[in-house]
């Protein structure tokens, strides 16, 4: 039996990014058609998703639009795939230019709630039939923009008097950071249109106010989360957001599965965007990557100074402020950093007043640049990714695909992805990065040292590298994963 599963998500690479749910939202329905579901996507009509759809063609009109002027859902597809996308059309909500949460001055959007309430609302409309030739029979609601999806299927099972347990279509949230809760205030529960009870402990009251992440996990069948040692750490009162006596609660419901990497975006071998092609058996191209990115940012062209990159979000979360801190230790000892990102001011300065000091070891481009992070990954000989929490991680991954070492800290996604260069784990032929397990400074420091000594015993570097770069983490098992949940499901 072929299972209709609709995925329901706010970004989509290439045609709009802010991070790595755009590249799991790509990648993720094409790996599940591979597995033989039939999966579609739904997305809000986004200035670049609008634009870069390919025929579109209207669908239904919607007939809650939750304040925006109309609202209307057409079907396409992305350009160059089969893959079906819905997306709403609603220009007085969604045609805004720039990021899709937040205004130009970086502060979110006053009509947030209304916004995404409809993305929601309108996934439980397709599983009951709104498009007459294609419902889902699983609905796999993405990050709290989404969260309201799981509520809005079971207040419609109640309106139509389904059994307990019953649903016009089994629900799925996945979590893809706790961080970001959709939070409102109450008085915005009322422009909803969910039942009056639901604004409780048990639904998606929160502390007094409303939470679109907690509707999404209170309300949903099945709970996943990005990589296994998430799913443990979410339940922790250390990471649990204030939700992990829920999610103790929902234990049994809750699992996790880890991202994979889209080697059609991400493989040095046939990457166009990069200034040579190189696999692990030809590896000559990697030096020109390196040699191109020194030259392209200005710093001494030494291809025997170890290259530290970075490519984040300038957030909290990403820990870089331990990394601007250590790179003092990163420059003293010969080796050079390249920083692509944006984010926080304070680290945004931190970072280009280092690259001042030092414009022969250190560079930074701040900004979103889709081609320069490519450059980075392959020029790089480590990839940098200290974050204080992270659910995942995708760049660790894509570093040790293209032969840039990953260092990382010992959490979620990166402490199931990379394992550290220990005597014990080189000798066992194991080690594919360095990995620092207390997030403190001296930990991070002891961390950058051990890649500056395998660098200098280059035989061990290569098979560390060689072993990195024949690492396999393809969507495939993690689809079959998702299969085996809708499985049981339906
Ligand atoms: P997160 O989703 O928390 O930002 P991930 O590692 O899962 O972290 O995914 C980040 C994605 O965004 C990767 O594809 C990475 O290459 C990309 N990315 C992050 N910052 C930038 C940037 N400044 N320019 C280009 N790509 C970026
Ligand atoms: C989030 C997380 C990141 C994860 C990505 C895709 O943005 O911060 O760790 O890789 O989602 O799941």
């Amino acid at each position: 039996m072929t299972i209709r599963v609709l995925h329901v998500a706010s970004e989509l690479y290439p045609l709009l990014k802010t991070g790595g749910l755009a590249d799991v939202t790509a990648a993720l329905p094409a790996a599940l058609i591979e597995q033989g579901a039939d999966a579609r996507l739904l997305l809000p009509g986004f200035a670049g998703i609008a634009d870069g759809l390919a025929d579109l063609r209207p669908i239904a009109r919607l007939e809650r639009s939750f304040g925006a002027r109309e609202a209307s859902l057409e079907l396409g597809r992305v350009p160059g795939s089969d893959l079906p996308v819905y997306m709403i059309r609603a220009d007085s909500f969604y045609a805004r230019p720039g990021n899709p949460y937040l205004d130009a001055e970086h502060v979110p959007y006053g009509d947030n709630a209304q916004r995404f309430a409809l993305l929601g609302w309108t996934a439980a409309q397709l599983a009951q039939h709104i498009d007459r030739a294609w419902a889902p029979q699983i609905v796999q609601a993405h990050d709290w923009h989404a969260g309201l999806a799981p509520a809005y299927l079971r207040a419609a099972a109640r309106e139509h008097g389904l059994p307990a347990g019953h649903a016009h279509a089994r629900s799925v949230f996945t979590i893809h950071n706790l961080a970001y809760q959709g939070i409102f205030p109450a008085q915005q529960f009322g422009s909803l249109g969910l039942p009056a009870d639901f604004f409780d402990m048990h639904g998606v009251e929160f502390y007094g106010q409303l939470s679109f992440l907690k509707a999404g996990l209170y309300f949903a069948d099945k709970i996943t989360t990005v990589s296994p040692t998430y799913a443990h750490e979410i339940q922790t009162v250390a990471q649990g957001g204030g939700l992990e006596a829920l999610l103790r609660g929902r234990t049994h419901d809750l699992i996790g599965i880890l991202n994979g990497v889209d080697y059609g975006v991400w493989n040095p071998a046939t990457d166009e965007t990069i200034a040579a092609r190189y696999s692990a058996d030809h590896m000559s191209g990697k030096l020109r990557c390196k040699t191109e990115l020194q030259a392209r940012l200005k710093l001494a062209q030494k291809h025997d100074a170890p290259l530290f990159g970075v490519v984040s979000r300038l957030t909290e979360q990403k820990g870089l402020d331990l990394l601007l801190a250590a790179l003092p230790e990163i420059v003293s000892r010969g080796g050079q950093c390249v920083v692509l990102g944006t984010g926080d001011a304070s680290l945004e300065q931190g970072f280009a007043r280092a690259a001042r000091q030092h414009p022969e070891s250190v560079a930074v481009e701040l900004g979103f640049d889709e081609a320069l992070a490519h450059a980075i990954i392959a020029g790089a000989d480590v990839i940098a990714v200290p974050s204080r929490f992270e659910p995942c991680g995708l760049t660790q991954m894509y570093a040790l695909a293209y032969g840039a070492l990953p260092l990382v800290h010992r959490v979620g996604g990166l402490a199931d992805t990379v394992v550290d260069a220990s005597l014990e784990n080189l000798a066992d032929a194991l080690a594919t990065g360095f990995v620092f397990e207390r997030f403190e400074p001296d930990a991070l420091t002891a961390a950058i040292r051990r890649a500056f000594a395998l660098y200098a015993r280059s035989r061990d570097w290569r098979d560390t590298r060689e072993r990195a770069m024949r690492k396999d983490f393809g969507w495939a098992v993690s689809a079959q994963r998702y299969m085996a949940l809708y499985r049981e499901l339906v």
